[in-house]
């Protein structure tokens, strides 16, 4: 995918590691109020953030970033999920108010649906509060079954079965990604030098 902020601006997305786990951190602290509300259901602080993005990435959980001039400024968490074939796992979906509604969260919704199929995952839900247009929007162009009730609205998407070709297509998008990164910075660090 290519997404264009402005013309000097490099754009990638990459799976994120535990090392990344300041720059989710930075990023869920800049989600606005109301971002940062309709990602965690409520109002959270600053603290409860810290303390979450410590425990969000590895383990049983596969993270995408997308990054703008090498900074953070979206993330689909996948997590939950024990390695059990047909297991379930839930997601969820953070874009900065300057990036939202650039395709940004589908490109994300994508790439997670395709890891939730490679890891034996046959059920995706996603969370999400009721006035949240934009999330139901894009959970819809992936077919899911979008139900509501006291808590919110809940989106259920069937995972087809993991094959080779979905493997490939995984492994082959990771290669470009960190070669995309890799490039992008030598190309800063040429800058800047
Ligand atoms: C929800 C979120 C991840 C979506 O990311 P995004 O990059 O803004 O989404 P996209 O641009 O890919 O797609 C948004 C879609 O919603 C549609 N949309 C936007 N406003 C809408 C509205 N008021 N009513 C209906 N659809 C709307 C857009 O048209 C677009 O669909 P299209 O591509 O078919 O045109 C992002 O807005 C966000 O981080 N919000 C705050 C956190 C959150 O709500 N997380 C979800 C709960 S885990």
């Amino acid at each position: 995918m290519t997404t264009n902020v402005t013309n000097e601006a490099q754009i990638s997305f990459r799976k994120l590691w535990a090392s990344d786990t300041a720059a989710l951190k930075a990023h869920l602290l800049r989600l606005d109020p109301e971002s940062r509300r309709m990602r965690f259901g409520t109002p959270v602080s600053d603290y409860f953030i810290g303390q979450y993005a410590q425990n969000a990435l590895g383990g049983h959980s596969v993270a995408h970033g997308y990054f703008v001039d090498g900074v953070l400024r979206g993330v689909a968490e996948l997590r939950g999920f024990r390695g059990v074939a047909g297991g379930e796992a839930e997601a969820a979906f953070s874009v900065e108010k300057d990036f939202q509604n650039r395709g940004i969260g589908t490109e994300l919704f994508g790439r997670t649906v395709l890891a939730a199929r490679n890891r034996g995952i046959s059920k995706l839900f996603v969370n999400f509060l009721s006035q949240n247009a934009r999330m139901q929007a894009i959970a819809r162009k992936f077919d899911a079954v979008v139900t509501y009730d006291s808590d919110g609205g809940h989106a259920q998407i069937e995972a087809p079965r993991a094959n080779p070709l979905s493997m490939w297509k995984e492994a082959l998008t990771d290669g470009q990604d960190i070669a995309n990164s890799v490039m992008q910075t030598t190309t800063r660090a040429l800058r800047s030098a």
